[in-house]
């Protein structure tokens, strides 16, 4: 089962930027199967790579427009990614080494983090977004 499903509350009425927060979801969906199905670590490794970078596109993608746009909480938002942004690191460094593995812990931290941001945080810029014409 999903532990993560897509829902309409969770859209931003932004095509480009809906189509990259499904695929962040997808792949937190497949590194939860990864765990579950006891999959090798070159399988697990492949995900988290995956997602690291999608994840930096996806909130440089985010920033181009907050930037474009001139939007007021681009310093506050830009920090809440950098965060993230270390923390994949960090986890993918320690999975790398051997310091850790994958576990639920991990996974729900995943999940309620991009959940809560997109909702809380990504939310905030939408109406701007929309008003510049991106739909
Ligand atoms: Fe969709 Fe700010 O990340």
């Amino acid at each position: 089962m999903a532990l993560v499903t897509w829902s309409d509350k969770y859209s931003m009425n932004i095509k480009e930027i809906d189509e990259q927060h499904q695929s962040l979801v997808r792949m937190i969906n497949e590194l939860h199967d990864a765990m579950l199905q006891a999959k090798s670590k070159e399988v697990a490794l492949g995900i988290i790579n995956n997602m690291a970078e999608y994840t930096q596109y996806h909130f440089s993608t985010e920033e181009k427009y907050m930037q474009q746009f001139e939007y007021p909480g681009y310093a506050a938002h830009k920090k809440e990614h950098d965060k993230f942004i270390e923390k994949v690191g960090n986890f993918k460094n320690d999975y790398e080494s051997g310091k850790t593995g994958l576990s639920f812990d991990l996974l729900n931290f995943l999940k309620d983090w991009l959940v809560t941001h997109i909702q809380e945080s990504d939310k905030k810029y939408s109406p701007l977004f929309n008003e510049k014409g991106l739909n």
